[in-house]
This record gives C-alpha cells, structure tokens and sequence, in this order.
C-alpha cells in the first residue's frame, strides 16, 4: 500500500500569516539509477514560507511531520525512506531549525559561469570525447565514483548498482555525446559523465536554476590510485573546454559536504553553491 502522490501542506503562524508547501512522493524503483544514491522512497518538501524565515519553516515542516505520521502508511515512513529538502544556501537562518527537525545537509548544487579560466597544472594528461568503443572504461571509472560518492551519503547498497551505472553510462555515451575520457599513455584514468539541460523541461531543476541551455557534469572519477596528482584538474578544464561552448547559461553539478575530495576540488574549480539538500532517514525521524 503506498500513500498519496502528492500534497499542500499548511500551517498559520501566531501573527495570521499561512506557510507550507508541497509534498511530493519520489520512488526510486530497482531500474532507476538514482535507486543507487537515495532511499527507495523519497518524501520531497518543496516549502513555501514567503519571508516567514525560521520560524516559517519550523511551522511548515512541523505541519509536515504531522501530515505524515496522518496520511501516510508506517512502511512508506521506515527502512528505506527519506525526507528530503532542497533550501538557498547561503540562507543560514533557517538552518537551525532544519537541524532541529532532524534533517541533515548532503548535497550541494553548484553553479559556474561560462568562460571561467580554470587552474591546471600540466600534466600528460589528454581528454577526449568517449566513443562507444570505451565503454567498458567509462562503466569501470564512473563505478568507482558510485562506490566512492555511496558511502560518503550512506546509501543503501544495491545489487544491480554496477548494472546501473553501466547502462547510464552507455546512454550518456550513445544519446549524448558528452563523455570525456582522461588518458594517460593512451590508457584511460579518469572519466566525466556531462551532459546538457534546459532547466525549463524538469520541475525539479527549473525549482532552482533560471531557464536556457545549462552543461552539467554528472560523474566524475579519477582512478582511485592516481587521485592527488592533477588528472581530475586535467579532466576538468578537458571537459568544461568541449562542453561549454554553445551554452546560454552556464554549468552545474552536485557534490556532497561530506566528500573530502570533490568538496574541496569543486570550489576550486569555480563552482559556488547554490541549493543544499537537506534528508532525514527515516522519513518516521522527522521531528
Ligand atoms: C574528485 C576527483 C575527481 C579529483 O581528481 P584528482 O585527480 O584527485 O584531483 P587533482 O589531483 O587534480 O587535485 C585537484 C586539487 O585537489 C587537491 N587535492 C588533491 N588531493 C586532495 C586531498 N586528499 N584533499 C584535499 N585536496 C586534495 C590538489 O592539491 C589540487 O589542488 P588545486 O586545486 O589547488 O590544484 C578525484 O579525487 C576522485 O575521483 N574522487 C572520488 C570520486 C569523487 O568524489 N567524485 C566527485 C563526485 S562530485
């Protein structure tokens, strides 16, 4: 039995003003990608609080917690659940009572202008587009990222996690042309699953980044005993080099707080946080 897809959530504060949001049930089934990093079902709050600040989002996620523990089924709210909150960076205010209703930051979404010169020391390093002739290197590199980037969030390990990853990587290879290898002496040692996206065609982009044609750069990866020595710089100014141009607005990607590496290695790259996701798990733990 699941619960309802989705709903409004209300709540008025002392002084008459009403604060919520909506709710939206995400269900990462076992042939979807994104299974490999999130709880099987996600409880996406999208608050809408105005200029309530902390105190409008303490009132909406505690209408939240109540709406849940209501409507929905025990089993949608323990194991493998979450809820999630995506909210302003920089909109430290509210973060206490994030922390306080026990949701914790993940994952950042960062942002980069177009034509930014980027730090690279030389190296041997050559990047080139991935051919379809590569693709046991791609699969191989991009699992690594997963292995990697699953234990920094605490994922819920899956079977078929390899599987997914290698027939993502083939579509990426296949339908978007936008895969860069790393080689060193003609060997391939990093990876860079990019691709473009209008933010106006997905809901949940288009909740946080201004319309018109973005690069992204899914995942990235380094092979693991060569990490430290400036290939992933090299892939990085390799990739943005063949991915940027013809971009209206500029490039995004997702990393997360905890990453020792990538949380250092992408600001220094340019990328600024924009929205942070916040996830408690269980979604039962909400407070
Ligand atoms: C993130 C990653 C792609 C970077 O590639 P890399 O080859 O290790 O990076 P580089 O050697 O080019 O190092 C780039 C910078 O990070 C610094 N760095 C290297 N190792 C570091 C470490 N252990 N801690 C902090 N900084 C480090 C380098 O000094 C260098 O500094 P600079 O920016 O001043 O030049 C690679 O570490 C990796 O594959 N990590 C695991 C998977 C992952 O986290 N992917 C990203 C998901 S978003």
């Amino acid at each position: 039995m699941s619960g309802p897809h989705s709903a409004e959530i209300t709540a008025t504060l002392a002084d008459g003003r009403v604060v919520g949001g909506r709710v939206y049930r995400l269900v990462h089934g076992p042939q979807d990608l994104l299974s490999v990093w999130n709880a099987r079902v996600v409880w996406d709050f999208a608050p809408a609080i105005g200029d309530a600040g902390a105190a409008g989002m303490d009132a909406a996620l505690s209408a939240l917690a109540g709406w849940l523990r209501r409507e929905v089924p025990t089993t949608e709210l323990s194991g493998d659940t979450a809820v999630q909150v995506t909210w302003p960076s920089h909109d430290v205010a509210v973060f206490p009572v994030l922390l306080a209703h026990g949701l914790v930051p993940t994952t950042v979404l960062a942002t980069r202008p177009l034509g930014l010169s980027t730090l690279h020391r030389s190296t041997d390093v050559r990047v080139r587009k991935a051919t379809m002739s590569d693709l046991d290197d791609v699969a191989k590199l991009a699992a690594e990222e997963m292995r990697f980037s699953a234990q920094v969030v605490g994922a819920t390990p899956r079977d078929n996690a390899d599987e997914l990853i290698r027939i993502n990587a083939e579509r990426a290879v296949y339908f978007g042309g936008r895969v860069y290898l790393a080689e060193l002496d003609g060997v391939a040692v990093g990876v860079a699953v990019c691709g473009v996206t209008d933010p106006a065609d997905s809901p949940t982009l288009s909740r946080f980044l201004p319309a018109g044609t973005w690069g992204y750069l899914g995942q990235v990866a380094v092979q693991p005993n060569l990490r430290g020595q400036g290939v992933g710089a090299a892939l990085a100014e390799g990739s943005l080099r063949l991915l940027e141009p013809g971009l209206e607005q500029g490039t995004f990607l997702f990393y997360d707080v905890a990453n020792p590496l990538s949380s250092v290695f992408w600001p220094r790259r340019g990328y600024r946080p924009v929205q942070t996701r916040w996830i408690c798990r269980p979604a039962a733990n909400l407070r």
